[in-house]
This record gives structure tokens, C-alpha cells and sequence, in this order.
């Protein structure tokens, strides 16, 4: 295809703003689905995220549109995953196109994830068309929206096209927008191939999918590529585009995106941002910028029922298969026998990671505390990566202990600006900058990512009512005086609560965490002390007090099915529970233990 006639381009948009029914709109209108093909948001294709509205991973669609010049364009669609944990795929992403339709929605203007979603494309060059949707709304405020986009992103928002995703109002315009006011891609067909890896997924009949953009050069069926930084070589085997089905291709030039099938065995092997060029006649420089995603957080999955421990490692197996992201090794713990100790971009990635485990793979899963990765100087002069708090060695071989640190970039309305200070500054934040944009801030902090790893995402976003967003870096490893913290049920440690705390904050941590399992663990016939220690010392202690009588004993009389019931419902909560020494702990117990509030 002639590069005039292409347009690659992404949508921003804040959560639920309407990015994927436009999307839908998009490709219903010109035809690129059959009308009984089309279902509600062909982009999101599994269900955790049609249920969480996020989009994990990002994907593509090839549009055809006849413009009203007369002449046919080929519109490409990269969709972005939108949330924190994946900000590396959504700027590679952006790379791969060269505009952006920003979607407002016109009853609420710019909110947080706006803002990071435009200054991606912002960064990342793009011409970007401001859409005003929703404006079947009776409430939607178009010519305030407008004005709050040039107040709050600096972009001039006079041209915005206001739509109706829902009704379809307004999507004929947006069509030839993208034509008129987006760019053509550059690139040049005699250059060596240049391709970027935009993307790649396991798919269980093709093997690993790779979804590229050609920057320069050509890439044919049967092509002999190599992938600059893996330095691994292929044979191309399949070439398609995305309508969004897949349908075969001769070839893809410059400007155009597709993907390619090579008898990869893992997505491992195919790093996003890599660039992709031709064994024998290889460009000369790879494109800029490639930095693999690298897990920042870990944590212990472990089966509640032990026997279901092969099936956990089939399941991890699978779901490695489909994201290089994701690292796991085999763990073993005193209390909770054997599991996998499992590596993640952030605690979203954890969450739908240990939720498609549960849904798809039908395992009851403990999952432990989530942790950093500390390093440990030992007074024999070497350093150990420390990735379990369980694993601390004794104090005695430990010189001094340091911890990764971020910096954080948070913007939020004025009106919420002390509450966010105040979280800041409660986890242990050093406040770098403070800047303005109207009645916007932009506040800086160093922050450990300790404290940011658990609940931080959503406390800012509670104390926010979700509109400050949150955006992070890794800045490197400081000193500090950091302790392992232990928590002792009944006289018996569990390992899986263990956490590394600063010394400051290690009592009302550990206060808090005992009031907190309190609540958690159910009576028992007996009375259950909780305490929290460092070494051998308690520094904070619950009683759970002794459960009376048998939950049935009320049920005298006749009411056998009644009665049943309830030893039933017992049971079934039994299932979830999991033995420490003479004590039944639930699954929910090891997570909320730790929220903060
Ligand atoms: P995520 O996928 O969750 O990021 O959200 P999204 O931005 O893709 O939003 P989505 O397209 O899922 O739309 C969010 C909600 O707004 C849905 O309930 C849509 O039906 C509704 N919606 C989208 N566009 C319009 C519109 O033009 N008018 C009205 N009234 N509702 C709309």
C-alpha cells in the first residue's frame, strides 16, 4: 500500500469514557466485521477484562475505509492497555503509530488516566484529535470539556468533534478525521527491514503471535529475520493482517502493522520494543529506547489445598507461556507447604494473574504478602538479593540492608492535594517537586517501593475519589533501617505474613496487623493469641477470644435442614481455610492483613 494511504493511530482515553465503543463503532461502520459477527467490544478479548474494563494486552484491528476524496485507506488501530503496571507496553505501543484519538467523555472532561494516557502520545510525537463523546447525554458540557481540555492538557481543542459512540452520532466525522488530520507513516521500502515487536501472545493453534510495525524495508512469507537485541533467528511461516480476524498477506511494507507467526516456543522470546530485521541483510542500528519489563514485585502462590499443587504448576506453566512478564520458581514454606514464589510488573499484573488461576484454572490459592526485592550487604562484604522476607538471614551476618526507591509523579485536583501529601508523607515519601497546571497539581515524591506495592494504587485512588493519577520510575536502591517483622498465631509463626518494615514504623504496622487478623481468623474453642515480633521480641499482641458454644447448638428443635445447612455452609468456608498448628486461618486473612487504611 502506498504510505499516503495508511493511518496508524491509538485511542486515550480515561477509563469508561467510551474508548472501546468506539473502537466498535469504528469497525462497524466501515464494514470490517459482518454485522452478526459484531460483538460488544471486539477488542477486549478476555473476560477478567471485560468484567474489570481494563485491556491487558494491547492489540490491533485493520480497517479499510473509502475516504470522501474518493480514495481508499488503510486505518490501522493499535489499542493500549491502560493502568500503570503496563506503562511500558503503552508507550511502545504508541511508538508504533502516529496519532491519537483523545475520547473525552463530554459529562466529565479530562480525568487522571487522561492526562497520563495523552502525555504518552504527547511524548511520543503523535498529532492527536481531541472526540468529544457522549453527547447524547443530556448532562454532557461540550464547550466546558473543550475548554477544560486546552486549561488542563495545553492542547487546542476548537476543532473536537463531539460524538455519540453509543448512538453512532458523530463516527462518519471521526473516519475522516483520522484521514485528514492524522499523518501518513514514513518509511522506506529499499532500507533494509526495520519492524518494531509492538506486541506478542501464545495462541494454542499458531504457537507465539507477533504483532509488528514496519518502520522501513519489506517482510514476506518465508523471509529468514533475526530479533536485534535477542540476536534469535527465524523463519517467517505466517504473515497476516488483523480485520480483526487474521487473514494472510504477501507481505507487509513500510508503515503497515500485522503480525507474523515463526515457530517461536515462548513469548519469552520475543521481547516488546525489539527490533525485528533480516538475517542476511540486517539494518544498521536498532530503534531507540529498548528496556525490558522486569518484575518489581513478588509473592507466594500456594495452593489452599496441597493437592492441588500439580495442577498450580501446570496452570503457572500455561499462563507463563502468554506473558514474559511474569516470572515464577518453586517455593517451599514451613506453614503452607509447596508453592511458587512469582514475580510481577505491579500489583495489577499480580491480581489478574491470581485471578485467571482461580477462574480458568479453578485453584484455591494463598497468596502471600507481596514484597520488594531488598539488598542485603552481608558483613562478610558480599550482597544477596533478598525476594522473601521469610528468607531474611539472622541480623548478626547483616551489615546493612537497602531498598528500591521510585519516583512517583502524581497529578490530582487542587481540592485533594493535602490528602495526597499526608499518604505520601505516611509512607515514608520524600517530597521532590510541586508544580501547578490551573487548578491541577503535579506533585513529585521519592518514595520505597514497599510501601507503594501494596494498597498504595488504591488508597491514592480512594483518597483521590479516582482522580489523581499516578505514574512511576525506578530511581535505585538507598540504605534504611529496615526490619523483618514476624506475626505469630497461637504461639506459631507464619511465615507467609512476614514482612520487611522500617524500624519507625514497625509497631503501629504491627498493631495494626494484629487488629486486623483478629477480625480475620474465626474463634476457635479456644483463645488465640496474635503477636508481632522482630527477632524474639513481641511488639504487638491480640487475643482472640474463645468461641462458646458449637454454631449448631442453637439450632435445638427439629429443624434438621436447617442445621444442615449451616454445617454445610461450614464446611464449604472450611475449604477456603488453611491449618496452622491448632489454627484455621482463611485464605482472604494473608492479603487484608496487610491493607493499610
Ligand atoms: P474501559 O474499556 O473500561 O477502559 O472503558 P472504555 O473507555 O473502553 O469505555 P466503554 O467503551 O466500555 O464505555 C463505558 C460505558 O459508557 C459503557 O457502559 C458504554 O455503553 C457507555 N458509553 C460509551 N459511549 C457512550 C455514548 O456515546 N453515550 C452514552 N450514553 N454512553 C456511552
Amino acid at each position: 500500500t502506498d504510505l499516503k494511504n495508511i493511518r496508524n493511530f491509538s485511542i486515550v482515553a480515561h477509563i469508561d469514557h467510551g474508548k472501546s465503543t468506539l473502537a466498535d463503532r469504528l469497525i462497524q461502520l466501515t464494514g470490517t466485521v459482518a454485522e452478526r459477527d459484531m460483538k460488544a467490544q471486539m477488542l477486549d478479548s478476555m473476560d477478567i477484562e471485560r468484567e474489570r474494563g481494563i485491556t491487558i494486552k494491547a492489540n490491533s484491528v485493520r480497517i479499510e475505509y473509502p475516504a470522501q476524496d474518493g480514495q481508499t485507506y488503510i486505518l490501522n488501530l493499535i489499542d493500549t492497555p491502560g493502568h500503570v503496571d503496563f506503562a511500558y507496553e503503552v508507550s511502545r505501543s504508541m511508538r508504533a503509530v502516529e496519532g491519537s484519538l483523545l475520547v473525552v467523555d463530554a459529562t466529565q472532561g479530562v480525568e487522571a488516566q487522561t492526562l497520563a494516557n495523552v502525555y504518552q502520545a504527547i511524548d511520543a510525537d503523535h498529532e492527536i484529535v481531541p472526540v468529544l463523546n457522549k453527547i447524547d447525554l443530556p448532562a454532557s458540557e461540550p464547550e466546558q470539556v473543550k475548554a477544560n481540555i486546552e486549561d488542563v492538557i495545553g492542547i487546542d481543542a476548537s476543532e473536537s468533534i463531539e460524538i455519540s459512540a453509543k448512538t453512532g452520532l458523530g463516527i462518519p466525522d471521526v473516519l475522516e478525521a483520522i484521514v485528514k488530520r492524522l499523518p501518513a507513516p514514513t518509511g522506506d521500502r529499499d532500507k533494509p527491514l526495520k519492524a518494531m515487536l509492538v506486541d506478542s501472545w501464545y495462541d494454542s493453534y499458531l504457537g507465539v503471535v507477533v504483532l509488528i510495525r514496519v518502520m522501513d524495508g519489506v517482510i514476506k512469507k518465508g523471509d529468514k529475520i533475526k530479533m536485534m537485541k535477542t540476536g534469535a533467528a527465524y523463519g517467517v511461516d505466517k504473515l497476516s493482517v488483523l480485520k480483526p480476524q487474521m487473514v494472510d498477506i504477501a507481505e507487509l511494507g513500510p508503515g503497515e502493522i500485522g503480525i507474523f507467526t515463526a515457530s517461536i516456543k515462548q513469548v519469552r522470546d520475543t521481547k516488546v520494543g525489539d527490533t525485528i530485521t533480516h538475517e542476511k541483510k540486517p539494518c544498521a542500528e536498532a530503534l531507540p529506547g529498548f528496556k525490558p519489563s522486569i518484575p518489581v514485585v513478588f509473592c507466594g502462590l500456594f495452593p489452599v489445598d496441597a493437592a492441588d499443587f500439580e495442577d498450580l504448576r501446570t496452570a503457572i506453566e500455561k499462563l507463563s507461556l502468554n506473558d514474559a512478564s511474569f516470572s515464577s520458581e518453586m517455593e517451599t514454606s514451613a506453614a503452607l507447604g509447596f508453592g511458587f514464589r512469582c514475580g510481577f510488573l505491579g500489583l495489577l499484573h499480580l491480581e489478574v494473574i491470581r485471578d485467571r488461576l482461580e477462574r480458568e484454572y479453578d485453584i484455591d490459592l494463598i497468596t502471600t504478602a507481596p514484597s520488594v526485592i531488598y539488598k542485603l550487604h552481608m558483613k562478610d562484604g558480599s550482597v544477596e538479593d533478598l525476594h522473601n522476607p521469610a528468607d531474611m538471614p539472622d541480623l548478626t551476618y547483616v551489615d546493612h540492608i537497602e531498598e528500591p526507591r521510585i519516583k512517583a509523579t502524581i497529578m490530582v485536583p487542587d481540592d485533594y492535594l493535602g490528602d495526597v501529601l499526608k499518604l505520601c508523607q505516611d509512607r515514608r515519601g520524600i517530597q521532590m517537586d510541586l508544580t501547578y497546571a490551573g487548578s491541577r497539581a503535579m506533585v513529585v515524591y521519592d518514595l520505597p517501593l514497599n510501601e507503594v506495592v501494596f494498597d498504595f494504587y488504591d488508597r491514592l485512588k480512594s483518597v483521590t475519589k479516582g482522580y489523581a493519577s499516578f505514574d512511576y520510575q525506578m530511581i535505585g536502591y538507598r540504605e534504611d533501617n529496615l526490619v523483618k517483622m514476624q506475626i505469630l498465631v497461637n504461639d506459631e509463626p507464619v511465615d507467609a505474613l512476614s514482612t520487611m518494615v522500617h524500624r519507625e514504623r514497625a509497631e503501629s504496622r504491627g498493631r495494626a496487623m494484629c487488629e486486623k487478623l483478629k477480625d480475620l481468623i474465626p474463634r476457635h474453642m479456644f483463645k488465640i493469641p496474635i503477636q508481632a515480633a522482630i527477632g524474639g521480641k513481641v511488639i504487638a499482641r491480640e487475643t482472640l477470644a474463645a468461641l462458646r458454644k458449637d454454631v449448631t447448638a442453637k439450632c435445638y428443635g427439629g429443624d434438621a435442614t436447617r442445621k444442615k445447612k449451616l454445617l454445610e455452609k461450614q464446611k464449604a468456608g472450611k475449604k477456603k481455610m488453611r491449618q496452622f498448628g491448632k489454627v484455621e486461618i482463611p485464605q482472604e486473612a494473608f492479603i487484608n492483613a496487610l491493607k493499610m487504611d
